[in-house]
């Protein structure tokens, strides 16, 4: 029985417009991927970790991850997919070969550097509670839309029903592999166990988990470091 953590990293970061993949962009001079794997390891609930990394630079994601294992765990890199889902369903299948005794999957974007451990442990403990899909959640802050093609305003949702969704999100394993297998389409893998009819169950998010998308994001990150909070 262990924890195993995907963490998806093979995007390009196109929007923060760096010149090398947004996993391996510094923040103190720490990469954005090692902080969270870092993360996800001081969680203390996690044992492996498998790294989906820009297929150009699988060495040197393997270079910088490897002294992060800890002695009873491990870290694996492969090279990730086309779209993030493709990425995630190449580290689970990986994941479930090599670790057969995996109960618990938990998906983690590299590019949510600063998550802090409370909410990989709060996710953790809601699924071996008997929650087969778990996310960290936050309320929305802003008033929402749903627009039409030409921009007009159709309609306002109740704000107090929307949260925004983080990670990591965590699943029994079995719940996993069949949203992945079912050939169904979802911008996250919530979204896949939802469409399967599973219940997804909230646990509070934190806003330091924020995922660094653009250069703004860049310097809230640098922010929270200089702040001490990260
Ligand atoms: N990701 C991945 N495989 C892909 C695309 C994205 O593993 N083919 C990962 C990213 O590395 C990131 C996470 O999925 O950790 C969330 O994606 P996003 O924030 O969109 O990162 P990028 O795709 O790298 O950024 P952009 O869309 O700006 O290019
Ligand atoms: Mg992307």
């Amino acid at each position: 029985m262990g924890v195993v953590a995907l963490v998806p990293a093979a995007g390009r970061g196109e929007r923060l417009g760096h010149a090398v993949p947004k996993a391996l962009v510094p923040v103190d001079g720490v990469p954005l991927l090692v902080r969270a794997v870092r993360g996800l390891f001081a969680a203390g609930c996690v044992r492996h970790v498998v790294i989906a990394a820009p297929p150009s630079d699988v060495d040197t994601v393997r270079t910088v991850t490897a002294p992060l294992a800890p002695a009873d765990g491990a870290v694996r890199v492969l090279a990730g997919g086309a779209e993030r889902s493709d990425s995630v369903r190449l580290a689970l299948a990986h994941a479930l070969r090599e670790f057969p005794d995996t109960d618990v999957v938990l998906v983690h974007d590299a590019a949510r550097a600063f998550t802090p451990p409370q909410v990989i442990t709060a996710v953790v403990d809601a699924v071996r509670a008997g929650h087969p899909a778990v996310i960290p959640v936050l309320p929305v802050a802003d008033t929402v839309k749903q627009v039409d093609a030409d921009g007009v305003v159709v309609a306002t949702p109740d704000r107090s029903a929307l949260r925004v969704v983080q990670t990591p999100q965590g699943f029994d394993a079995g719940t996993l592999l069949r949203a992945h297998e079912s050939g169904l389409h979802a911008t996250d893998d919530a979204g896949l166990v939802e469409r399967l009819g599973v219940p997804v169950t909230t646990v509070p998010g934190h806003p330091d988990a924020l995922k660094i998308t653009t250069p703004f994001d860049l310097a809230v990150a640098e922010a929270l470091l200089v702040g001490g909070q990260a």
